[in-house]
Parts: C-alpha cells; sequence; structure tokens
C-alpha cells in the first residue's frame, strides 16, 4: 500500500515536472531532468523490493478455515478408517445393510472432520465401485432444529422441492422414503451437534433410531448422530435407549505434540520460510491447553494476520501470544478434575443460580444458600462460612470464576461471583459429568 501511494505520487510530481520543463532555462531543465532520474530510479528499487518480498505470510489462507476439508488428517487415521469400516457394508450392498454410528468428542478433536471425509471422499466412490448409489446429507443441528426441517433438506438434496411449512413430518418423511425406493438410493446423514435437536425435541432421537425401519424390505436411511457428549441420552426414555444399537466412535483432545503434527499438516497456507517449527511448537502448546485443533488453527491464522498486519515477513511467537490474547479464553475442562468435590459442588451452585437468574453476577450469601441446600440434596455435610470462602477465593485464583465487590446500589458491600470463561450451563453440563460419581465415591 505505501509503495503503491509512493508510485502515485511520484507518478504525478514527474508529470508535472515534465509539464513545465517546456518553460525552463536551460541549467534548470538540467537539474530538473536529475531530478527525474532520481525518482526513476527509486521507483524501479521501489518495485523490485516490493517484488522480493511476499505481500503476505500466507500462500492461501482458506486452507486454515473451519470449512476445509484436509488431506492429511494426522492422528485421526485410525478413526476414519474405523468409521469408514462401519459403513463399509452399505457401500456394498446399500439397498440391504444401514449402519448407525454416533461421533463424540470434545471441541475441535476433529468430528465433523471425520464425518466429511466419511460422507464426501471415500463413501459415495466405494459405493460407486459395487454399482451402488449411496447419497448424503450433512446437517448441523444447531441451525435445523427439527426433524421435519431436516427432510425438507434431506428431499431437496434429491432434487425434490417441498415448503418449510405444509407438510407434517410424517408426509415428508413417507415421500423421502419413497423417493429413496423407487430410485434404489440410499442416503446417510450425519446429524452435527444433535443434543441440540434432541433438547428441543426429545422424540426426535427415538425417531432417528426408527429411521432404518421405513422402508419395509429394503433399506434406504443411515444415520451419524455428531456430539460432544453422549449426555442428551440422559434425557431419552428406556425404550429408545434400548433400541440404540449404535456403533461408537469417540475421539480424545488433542495433546499438544499431536497438534504440532495438525497446524504442520497445514502450514502450506503460508509461504515458504513464514511460519517456523519454533513457532509451530509454541502454538500448538498454548493450544494443547484445549486440546482443540479449531483453536490451535484460528491462532495461527490471527497469527499470520498479525504478522501481515505488523509488515512482519515470518509469523513471530509474539504474533502468536497476541493471537491468543485476541482469542477469547476457554475453560480448560481437565481443571474441573482437580477439584475438591465441595469446590465442584460450589461452582454447580454458582452456574445453577446464574442460568436460574439470567443474570452477570450472584451475591456470595445466595451461593452459599443454593449450595447448602444441593449438599442436603446430595447427603453431603456442607462446609462452614470460612471453608466456602476459601474455596470461592481458590476458584477465583484458578481463573474459572470472578469474584468482585459489589457497587453501592446494595445494602452494605457484598462479594459478586461471575464465571468468566464458560456459560454457565456448558459449565453445569461438564459438572454433572464427573459429580455424581465424585460424591458417590
Ligand atoms: N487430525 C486433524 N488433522 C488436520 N486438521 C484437523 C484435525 N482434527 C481437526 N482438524 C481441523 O480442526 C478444525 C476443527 O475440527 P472439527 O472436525 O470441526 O472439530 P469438532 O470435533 O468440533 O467437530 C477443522 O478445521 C479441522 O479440519
Ligand atoms: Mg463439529
Amino acid at each position: 500500500m505505501e509503495t503503491d501511494r509512493f508510485h502515485g505520487l511520484t507518478g504525478s510530481i514527474e508529470l508535472f515536472l515534465l509539464c513545465q520543463n517546456t518553460f525552463t532555462e536551460p541549467s534548470t531543465f538540467r537539474s530538473i531532468e536529475r531530478t527525474i532520474k532520481v525518482i526513476r530510479e527509486k521507483r524501479r528499487n521501489g518495485r523490485a523490493s516490493a517484488m522480493a518480498l511476499p505481500r503476505s505470510v500466507f500462500r492461501d489462507e482458506t486452507i486454515l478455515l473451519p470449512e476445509y476439508l484436509p488431506h492429511q488428517i494426522p492422528h485421526r487415521e485410525a478413526q476414519l478408517k474405523k468409521l469408514e469400516l462401519y459403513f463399509q457394508s452399505v457401500a456394498q450392498s446399500a439397498t440391504k445393510a444401514s449402519q448407525n454410528v454416533m461421533i463424540t468428542g470434545p471441541n475441535g478433536s476433529g468430528k465433523t472432520m471425520i464425518a466429511k471425509k466419511l460422507l464426501f471422499e471415500s463413501l459415495q466412490r466405494k459405493a460407486a465401485l459395487y454399482g451402488n448409489l449411496v447419497k448424503v446429507l450433512l446437517v448441523n443441528c444447531r441451525i435445523d432444529r427439527t426433524l421435519q426441517a431436516i427432510m425438507v433438506k434431506a428431499l431437496k438434496s434429491l432434487g425434490q422441492n417441498y415448503p418449510t411449512r405444509g407438510y407434517s413430518f410424517e408426509e415428508l418423511l413417507t415421500a423421502l422414503v419413497e423417493e429413496l425406493r423407487s430410485n434404489r438410493i440410499h442416503l446417510v446423514i450425519a446429524f452435527d451437534e444433535v443434543d441440540h435437536l434432541v433438547l428441543s425435541d426429545p422424540s426426535s432421537l427415538y425417531t432417528i433410531t426408527r429411521l432404518r425401519e421405513m422402508a419395509p424390505g429394503s433399506q434406504v436411511l443411515s444415520s451419524i448422530l455428531i456430539s460432544k457428549t453422549t449426555d442428551y441420552l440422559k434425557k431419552v426414555d428406556l425404550s429408545t435407549l434400548s433400541s440404540l444399537q449404535w456403533n461408537e466412535i469417540s475421539l480424545d483432545s488433542y495433546p499438544s505434540d499431536h497438534l504440532v503434527d495438525i497446524i504442520a499438516s497445514r502450514s502450506e497456507a503460508f509461504n515458504d520460510g513464514c511460519l517456523d517449527d519454533d513457532t509451530i511448537e509454541f502454538a500448538a502448546d498454548v493450544a494443547g491447553l484445549y486440546g482443540d485443533a479449531r483453536y490451535a488453527l484460528e491462532l495461527v491464522y490471527r497469527a499470520g494476520k498479525l504478522a501481515d498486519d505488523s509488515e512482519s515477513p515470518r509469523v513471530l511467537p509474539e504474533h502468536i501470544r497476541a493471537a491468543k490474547a485476541s482469542l477469547p479464553p476457554q475453560l480448560r475442562k481437565e481443571e474441573l478434575a482437580y477439584l475438591t468435590t465441595h469446590q465442584k459442588l460450589l461452582l454447580m451452585a454458582i452456574s445453577t443460580l446464574l442460568k436460574k437468574g439470567g443474570s452477570t453476577y450472584v451475591t456470595i450469601g445466595e451461593v452459599e444458600k443454593s449450595y447448602s441446600a444441593l449438599c442436603e440434596s446430595m447427603s453431603v455435610s456442607a462446609y462452614k462460612h470460612t471453608q466456602v470462602w476459601s474455596d470461592v477465593n481458590e476458584l477465583s485464583r484458578k481463573g474459572i470464576i470472578e469474584t468482585q465487590l459489589s457497587g453501592k446500589g446494595m445494602r452494605g458491600r457484598t462479594t459478586m461471583i461471575g464465571l468468566s470463561l464458560v456459560s454457565a450451563k456448558e459449565l453445569m453440563g461438564e459438572l454433572e459429568k464427573g459429580m455424581v460419581a465424585d460424591v458417590r465415591a
């Protein structure tokens, strides 16, 4: 930009001087000629240096975006293989076999990615080799929150346009099954973030489990359920649970050394020499706190942008640090595992109050009351005020909660407690998992 502006400016001066020289004395003319020579020289140099330096550290930044489907998937090859094996029978005998698989794992553990690799890269091709027609649909249940909307999408993917309103779920399903059966198509639907669908409509899971029985005598539908945990199953009645004969692939969060390989596998996003191994390792260490590949890639992407902004030819650790500061911090899930039972009970009380009240802060008095009630309901004897106080301080020191003194509006001054890193809902979900086992022990 700077150089372009410089060129524009020197260009205008040059033109101005050229116009002027018709009216000037020979000596002045020579001096103008010299000036023009100097300007031309500067322009040539400017162009040369602009050419030698890449304008950006990026060669192709889209490679770092979450939508990009990578060729290499370090540390997930085995899990993808497993997924492909589950669907081998569908590829081979699409009208006779169907499959239901659950993929679980924390944020950024590669769930959506391996589902996409199966759906868009291997399954249809493999089915075609066996002379079968398999089609695929990936829906995000945070966006398509009803089975009805998903049926409309499925029909649309087969070229059948149905309005989003006006047909019942059963009518749409019948139309879909008929369409699939008459064209000998097997459709695999992946329900990403399925917990959202099940929470807004608990019976939907039951329906999904029964999809494979919809077309008597032939198999036309398979499904993949993707979610962070299987907690949503708790809300489901027993008969549905017992009919859930799903294969499960569960993914772990990535340790730092895996993240090094993942970032390195996407480093063709950068021009040669713009992203050193040391910087990759540093970024992986930072992201290793969360074990989240999406975070790791976003960190490197933002660091690249910051390097460009500061006209640095390479991404430096300082850019990673600045990128980290610009990203919202996340809660280290493992951190919760190291808390004492009472600290977890306190956190549970805090998040329940915050969620119920929809407020940013609650008072320590309210927290103590709610904590005592929670202890009682779990037959645990509650700690006294001093111990509660020290646990609150400990949680605050760990950065899980935020404390501050109330302002003038309240009678006296009291400590107000809020959550700094996660939503109350998310925290409750995480705590529920560990706590019951904890209290029993
Ligand atoms: N093993 C891996 N190799 C390369 N990229 C990966 C790997 N795992 C995850 N990613 C990338 O990290 C990002 C998040 O992965 P995603 O599958 O969306 O996570 P989630 O488990 O939250 O669905 C995507 O950009 C994905 O391509
Ligand atoms: Mg996902």
